[in-house]
This record gives structure tokens, sequence and C-alpha cells, in this order.
């Protein structure tokens, strides 16, 4: 049987961190779509064109170690906008959400685009103030010449581009249930949407 969880919404909002934690507590599968772009995002620095990056994307290039980078995030917000790499990723996540046992994607147009059908959609979302500050105290360890002003303006730019592009942009779906983390524990957000995906639970 198969059973679809769309999780969506702006980068650092925690919904990485929902999706992980509500598959393990339902021992659904769970893909970080994110990824998808940042890893052809990656193989674009590296030269190639982004719409074959895409067009040939290898499971185990999700893998590589330097994915979490800012240059790389940039790289795949860029890639992110054009309707060719975004049409070659369909099938890839479709076909993991179908899967059997059950399935987590997290993305920005999951719930909207590839899984309108998705039995269970969340929209994870949060201040930029306030995800500002969470990417900050992520990055600052390794970068100590960052400043909180720079990461707050790169927040609102790749919101700007995920919201503003005409393909698959950023925005909750219709009947997506919202979970605003802005003043929400990681428990408390976990909470919420492990209720949430209960109760549409058969059995
Ligand atoms: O969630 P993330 O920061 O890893 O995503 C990287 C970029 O990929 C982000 O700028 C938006 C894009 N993305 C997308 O367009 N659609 C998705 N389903 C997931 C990510």
């Amino acid at each position: 049987m198969s059973f679809t969880v769309a999780i969506d919404g702006p980068a650092a909002a925690g919904k990485g961190t929902v999706s992980k934690a509500v598959a393990a507590h339902f021992g659904f599968a769970h893909l970080d779509t994110g990824l998808l772009y940042r890893a052809v995002g990656r193989k674009v620095l590296q030269g190639v064109d982004a719409i074959t990056a895409a067009k040939t994307l290898m499971a185990e290039e999700l893998q590589a170690p330097d994915l979490r980078t800012q240059a790389v995030a940039e790289a795949a917000s860029k890639v992110a906008v054009i309707p060719q790499v975004r049409a070659a990723l369909v099938a890839f996540q479709r076909d993991f959400a179908r899967r059997e046992g059950g399935a987590v994607l997290d993305g920005r147009d999951i719930g909207t685009v590839i899984c309108p059908e998705a039995e269970v959609k969340l929209f994870v979302t949060a201040s930029a103030e306030c995800r500002a500050e969470r990417r900050f105290a992520e990055l600052k360890q390794s970068d100590p010449e960052l400043s909180l002003a720079t990461v707050l303006s790169d927040v609102r730019a790749r919101d700007a581009r995920d919201s503003e592009r005409s393909e698959a942009p950023l925005k909750p779906a219709g009947d997506a249930v919202m979970i605003d983390t802005t003043t929400l524990t990681i428990e408390e957000a976990v909470a919420q949407a492990t209720a949430v995906i209960a109760a549409k639970r058969p059995g």
C-alpha cells in the first residue's frame, strides 16, 4: 500500500527535521527533493549543462559530501527555475512517492505539482528573520566571518527566487495544513505534523 506525505516550505523553516522525524516515526521512506536540485547545481558548478545534468542524474550523486554548501544552494536555486530541469526530475520523485510502505517527500512543489494526490500535505514555514537566525547558528562555526545580515539577505533572495518563478513556485497547496515553526520547538512542530498524519492514516 502506498501513502504519500508531501511537506513543502521555504529554506530553514524546519521541514527537513520534521520530515525525517515523521518518516522515522511511521516507518516511511524519506526523500529530500532539494538534494536533486543541489546535485544538479553541483554539476553546473563543475561545468556541466543544467538540463544534461538533470537528465543524467544518478542516485549516488545525491550522496555527494558537498551538497550542503552555500555555493551549491545558490546554484540549486538557479537551476530550479529551468522548466526542463524540473521536468527531468519528476518521474524519480513520483516513483519514490508511490513506493510500498509509505513515503515522505519534502521540497517546494510536492503538494502542488509532484504529488497533488498526496494523502497528507503540510506546509512548514517560519518568519524570514527566524529562519536566518537558525541558518546563521548552523553556519557560523564553519565561517566566523559570516554576518546575520548576510544570511538574512541570502534567505530573502532565495525566497524571492523560489516564490516568484513561473514554473512550480513555492506556495502552499489549497488543502495543505500550515505549520508555522517561528515560535515552536522542534518537538512541538514534529508533534503537530505527527498528529495530522496519524489522523489521515488508514487503519
Ligand atoms: O531545500 P533546499 O534548500 O535543499 O533546496 C535547494 C533549492 O532547490 C531551493 O532553492 C529550491 C529548489 N527546490 C525546488 O525548486 N523544488 C523542490 N521540490 C526542492 C527544492
